[in-house]
């Protein structure tokens, strides 16, 4: 959800009014998503290194996290968006955790859109997690080393079973992955647009899927069917 920042100052606001404008994108994002039968949305809202921002600025954005999910569980709910989240949730504050576990238990069971939050997450520090948890069943002796593969790394990641993404949308005219679902994003379709996050509205999700199936995905192989000589 990047150019939260510069849109705000763009309108010379500060940059909290950005995030905070986020929010109707969210729900257009969401409801799209739901309308057209996507399984999975990801939100990259807070990564590990967002923490190193101005105080004020974390404290702003972790206040609205709860207040968002106090607001909005009930539609959500009602709409069956099921919650999840990936990331270091035990860095998070009291209050936005206590709103978020309550949100995931109360939404298990639905059965539409699952909307994974991504909190104080980072690509390598959802590595590292794993590796730690690999290495627990090395030395306990349940796991050979010769043993390990990409399943058994994968198995590990904060949600297995959620699919790996099939297009990663990139907002505010950046082209870099900045730590995002690292493992997951081998084999991801990237779309990059200028659009800042608090601009984006269904219509460029739409123009975001109709290049998605322009796409030939081959995952490593050839087509099928073609180029087979
Ligand atoms: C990136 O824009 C945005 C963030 C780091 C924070 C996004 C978080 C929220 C909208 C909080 C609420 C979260 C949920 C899930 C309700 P930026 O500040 O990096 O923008 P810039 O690149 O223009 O500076």
């Amino acid at each position: 959800m990047d150019g939260n920042g510069r849109w705000a100052r763009s309108r010379g606001l500060r940059r909290i009014e950005g995030h905070r404008a986020a929010e109707r994108s969210i729900h257009d994002a969401v409801e799209y998503c739901g309308e057209q039968g996507v399984q999975y949305l990801t939100l990259y809202a807070f990564s590990t290194e967002n923490w190193s921002r101005p105080r004020a600025e974390v404290s702003f954005i972790m206040a609205l996290l709860g207040s968002f999910i106090r607001r909005n569980i009930d539609s959500l709910n009602e709409n069956q968006v099921r919650i999840k989240a990936i990331g270091r949730l035990d860095d998070l504050p009291r209050g936005p955790r206590k709103e978020l576990d309550r949100a995931i238990i109360r939404t298990a069971g639905n059965e539409g859109l699952t909307l994974v939050l991504a909190l104080s997450y980072g690509g390598r520090a959802e590595i590292v997690d794993a590796v730690r948890n690999l290495t627990a069943d090395v030395v306990s002796g349940s796991l050979a080393p010769e043993d390990i593969d990409a399943e058994g790394i994968a198995s590990r990641l904060y949600l297995p079973g959620i699919p790996d993404p099939d297009l990663i949308i990139r907002t505010s005219g950046e082209q870099r992955l900045s730590n995002f679902l690292l493992w997951e994003s081998a084999y991801s379709e990237y779309y990059f647009t200028d659009v800042l996050w608090p601009d984006f509205r269904r219509e460029h999700l739409e123009a975001a899927f109709s290049d998605y199936f322009t796409r030939k995905r081959r995952f490593g192989d050839v087509e099928p069917g073609k180029d087979q000589d």
